[in-house]
């Protein structure tokens, strides 16, 4: 599988917004405005493509620390569980690794705690409800050092 770069706001970076729309906020009747963050021009994003379409993505952003937090970890609903998820992981923890990063951080769904445990994420803390959608996620850490 390969895992491309994304840049800020190119036909990919518009295909991978509406995939996390779907994934995260459809159900919850949020306007796709609830995807601004102001974060993706300083994030490294990648996506995976079959047949010319992003099927799978994640990103990684700088935090004040040397740490970097992962978001938007999706792949499309037919093609869960066929490994796209994990390559994604994999390509953005050795981007990390190549930035000096001490670690990644980030916000899991619980229902994917298993899936970032696989890759040595430790969950922190109790589980706490999203702020946007009310999910229960959990933050998980992963050193790098
Ligand atoms: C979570 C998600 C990114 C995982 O990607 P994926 O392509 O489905 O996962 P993969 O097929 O690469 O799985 C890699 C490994 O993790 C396991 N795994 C995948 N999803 C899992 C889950 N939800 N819980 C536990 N284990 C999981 C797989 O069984 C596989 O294990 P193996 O290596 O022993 O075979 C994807 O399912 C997804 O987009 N889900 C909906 C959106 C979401 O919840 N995103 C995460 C928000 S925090």
């Amino acid at each position: 599988m390969i895992c491309e770069r994304v840049a800020p706001f190119s036909d990919e970076w518009h295909q991978v917004r509406e995939l996390c729309y779907i994934l995260f906020f459809q159900k919850h009747g949020l306007p796709r405005t609830v995807l601004d963050d102001g974060l993706d021009e300083d994030a490294h994003r990648v996506c995976i493509k079959r047949d010319g379409r992003v099927v799978a993505s994640g990103r990684i952003t700088k935090l004040p620390c040397n740490w970097y937090d992962v978001t938007a970890m999706v792949v499309a609903s037919p093609l869960q569980r066929q490994g796209f998820g994990a390559a994604i992981m994999s390509c953005l923890i050795d981007i990390a690794r190549q930035l000096g990063a001490d670690g990644l951080t980030l916000k899991a769904r619980t229902t994917a705690k298993g899936f970032y445990s696989r890759f040595g994420f430790v969950a922190k803390g109790k589980v706490f409800p999203s702020a946007k959608t009310g999910v229960p996620h959990v933050r998980m850490t992963l050193s790098l050092k």
